[in-house]
């Protein structure tokens, strides 16, 4: 009988529950042995392991977080950590590993397998929607209409006290967040880690909101952005004396119950990660491209590079003036 293992790693996502159930349930539809992974590649070193089966998993896919928990783990990126996640896997007879994370994730899982010779399917779980091979990871979704969700309640205290709020939201490197709420919330100025923006035009567009008769004007700031949000807000009250706000979502945009686009595509991808092992593909990363969930050379997914939305950023701009 097949034995295999998943993982769930770095910063959890909502859906990454309906990736677990739907590749435990496939695994053993299809007579193989499945192990849960506690705790990503810290579970993986200190032998965190436990046999799945179908009640494993009953109730978890309405949930965020992950099951399997989750962790960054800084000693599966030295030599001793990754030898002893290797000599694991190979004691528990285990050859192929599905891991569900982002880009930090999935490359150190394509280290494992091109190291130690494990099978890696990687699976895009992350709600910063970073990793370029794939158009959409899976929490994404989740995180956005929370994220709008914050956006409409700010927006009406903000025109009711004829306010500037700057709304900071999660996204170290990679501006996806900011950039899809801003457009879909309406916000006036989007800032990501991307593109830098200058601070004058920022200013400008609200004054000429306020000349219009706007009543709120909303900044949306990726965490990642080289300015502060604490100095963003001084430099604006600074420079227009406008009352100015700041509200910082942080952990609140990755928690919750995952939409139907994220469950979707999250039980799409632990099906596939179960049809791809039992069919004897090595080294894949399932993603989305144009609607259709398929799957890339691992090596050569992590090397793509993500374009940046110029075309979303300029919509911004133009439809809140
Ligand atoms: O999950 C990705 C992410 O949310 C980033 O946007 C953020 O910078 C980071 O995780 C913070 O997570 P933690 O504090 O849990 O490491």
């Amino acid at each position: 009988m097949k034995r295999i293992a998943i993982l769930t790693s770095g910063g959890d996502s909502p859906g990454m529950n309906a990736v677990i159930r739907a590749a435990v349930r496939y695994a053993i539809y299809y007579d193989m042995e499945i192990y849960g992974i506690y705790r990503g590649f810290e579970g993986l070193i200190d032998c965190e392991f436990e046999k799945m089966d179908r009640r494993s998993v009953a109730d978890i896919m309405q949930h965020g977080g992950t099951k399997l928990r989750t962790a960054r783990s800084e000693r599966f990126m030295t030599p001793e950590g990754m030898e002893r996640a290797a000599r694991n896997l190979e004691t528990f007879k285990i050859n192929d590993l599905i891991v569900v994370g982002g880009n930090g994730s999935l490359t150190g899982a394509n280290i494992l397998s091109q190291k130690y010779g494990i099978n890696i399917i990687g699976i895009p779980g992350t709600i910063d929607n970073d990793l370029a091979y794939t158009d959409y990871t899976i929490g994404f979704d989740t995180a956005l209409n929370t994220v709008l969700d914050a956006i409409t309640r700010i927006r009406d205290t903000s025109s009711a006290h004829e306010r500037t709020t700057v709304i900071e939201v999660m996204g170290r490197y990679c501006g996806d967040i900011a950039l899809y709420a801003g457009l879909t919330g309406g916000a006036e100025c989007v800032l990501v880690p991307e593109f830098e923006t200058d601070l004058n035009d920022i200013c400008q567009k609200i004054m000429e909101g306020v000349h219009a008769g706007k009543l709120h004007s909303i900044i949306i700031r990726a965490e990642g952005y080289p300015v502060s949000s604490t100095d963003l807000v001084q430099q604006i009250i600074d420079r227009t004396g406008r009352d100015v706000k700041l509200a910082v979502l942080s952990y609140l945009q990755r928690g919750g119950s995952p939409t139907y686009k994220d469950r979707m595509f999250a039980t799409e991808c632990g099906v596939k990660a179960i049809e791809l092992i039992r069919d004897g593909y090595k080294n894949k990363a399932i993603g989305e491209r144009h609607g259709e969930v398929i799957e890339f050379d691992l090596a050569d997914a992590l090397k793509e590079e993500r374009e940046f939305r110029y075309d979303i950023y300029k919509a911004v701009d133009i439809l809140s003036k």
